[in-house]
């Protein structure tokens, strides 16, 4: 295929191209918090996709797609076997070797350390386990850095911790399962922002290369339902100040110290409020609801691909820092929408770059069809499928995945 000429690309040259995981999603036989929850389809996170013991099958897909980089977790449940312990020799080895093989092929490794699951001996039901959280976490983080920072340079703490505590805490649909804690959730949305600051430090401090610290924050456009309607409006811009603002300036500066070299923006859809109710609810609805409410959607969520060049132009703004995508991606049955919402949503992307907006990567969900938490295997968000039918777990590349490749190497949008 000739290669376009240098002016026809809308990304830039550097740009990161890359797909991202999460080791409760797909790792497989992972001894966390999630071990023994049960998915509405009935299911347990399970062999999940076996992707740690299978990467060498995996990787050779990220590679066809031309990809520079991999966003993926390093489990905590399966490295430390209790509080303040050495990691597990045998995890290490495994991960170092993922690790060597992703950066010899010419593909940059972004490490996520948490990602909604914990280790299943770390308290975390009281306020007292709450406060004991952060150098529990920090002693975790040091220990990756000293392994793992001659091979790592994009560092991610925490996966959606405003995201996490809203789920596990108010509306309880991800582990622990609680229901309308709002103090507690508020109390740990603290806890998370106090582990990130130690976890910056340590990873500055004990990193064998120079780290790049940033957080996965995930963005949703609140929109009014009726725009003319004052109370939707007034709604929609409070939570936007507090979800998509003020929760993510806690990771930003935490008490007067800048704690952030970049941040990371997961977005996937708008949110719109109407009398104080959200009108497409928040996830886990079926593609007819949502066609009956009217809204463009995938299998989860409204689509709204402006929303995401307008959440990339304002964080941009607010923090003047570089930004990856860390996640956009969309769960259908339908292969030939997946398409639709890709090249519509890499164009959005493209024109926050053109706006003028430092955004330096982009990373799909996901890799692979995995374990949507409470949705169990019900959702196929990956360019890659996978048949469960089949015990031995057989991947196929999607036409999707051929155009995420035919992108990432042309740093075009047909
Ligand atoms: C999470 C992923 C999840 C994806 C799709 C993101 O919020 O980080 O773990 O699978 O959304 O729901």
């Amino acid at each position: 295929m000739p290669q376009p000429a240098q002016s026809e690309r809308i990304f830039p040259d550097g740009f990161l191209w890359g797909t991202a995981t999460a080791p409760t999603q797909v790792e497989g036989h992972l001894n966390d918090d999630w071990a023994s929850f049960t998915a509405i389809d009935g299911e347990k996170p399970g062999r999940a996709c076996e992707h740690f013991d299978r990467f060498e099958e995996d990787l050779p897909f990220i590679l066809v797609m031309n990809n520079n980089a991999y966003r993926f977790g390093l489990s905590w449940a399966r490295l430390q076997p209790g509080p303040r312990q050495p990691l597990d020799p045998k995890a290490v080895r495994r991960y170092r070797e993922i690790i060597t093989l992703l950066r010899r092929a010419g593909v940059e490794p972004m490490v996520t350390l948490h990602h909604f699951a914990n280790p299943l001996w770390l308290p975390r039901d009281t306020r007292r386990d709450w406060d004991a959280f952060p150098p529990l976490f920090e002693d975790f983080v040091t220990r990756c850095a000293r392994e793992f920072g001659d091979l790592v340079t994009f560092w991610i703490p925490f996966n959606e911790p405003v995201g996490w505590v809203v789920t596990s805490r108010i509306t309880g649909h991800f582990v622990p399962c609680k229901k309308n804690q709002f103090g507690e959730a508020r109390r740990v949305l603290i806890r998370l922002a106090d582990a990130h600051r130690l976890a910056y430090r340590a990873l500055h401090e004990h990193c064998a290369t120079t780290p790049k610290v940033g957080v996965a924050k995930n963005y949703k456009l609140f929109r009014a339902y009726y725009p003319w309607s004052l109370p939707d409006a007034a709604l929609a811009a409070f939570v936007h100040r507090i979800f998509n603002l003020r929760c993510a300036d806690m990771f930003f500066e935490r008490g007067g110290e800048r704690v952030l070299d970049w941040l990371g923006a997961n977005y996937y859809d708008r949110l719109q409020v109407r009398f104080f109710k959200a009108l497409t609810p928040l996830t886990g609805v079926s593609r007819e609801r949502l066609e009956e409410l009217g809204v463009e959607c995938d299998d989860m969520w409204d689509q709204c691909p402006e929303g995401m060049t307008e959440i990339l132009n304002t964080v941009g703004k607010r923090y003047r820092l570089p930004i990856y995508v860390t996640e956009w991606g969309t769960s259908v049955s339908d292969d030939a929408l997946r398409v639709k919402y890709l090249k519509s949503h890499l164009k959005a992307v493209a024109d926050s770059i053109a706006q003028g907006t430092d955004v330096r990567g982009f990373f799909y969900w996901t890799l692979i069809d995995n374990y949507e938490w409470s949705l169990g295997y019900t959702k196929k968000f990956g360019l890659v499928g996978i048949d469960r039918t089949n015990p031995d777990l057989p991947r196929t590349m999607r036409p999707s995945g051929e155009l995420y490749g035919r992108i990432a190497e042309s740093g075009n949008v047909p």
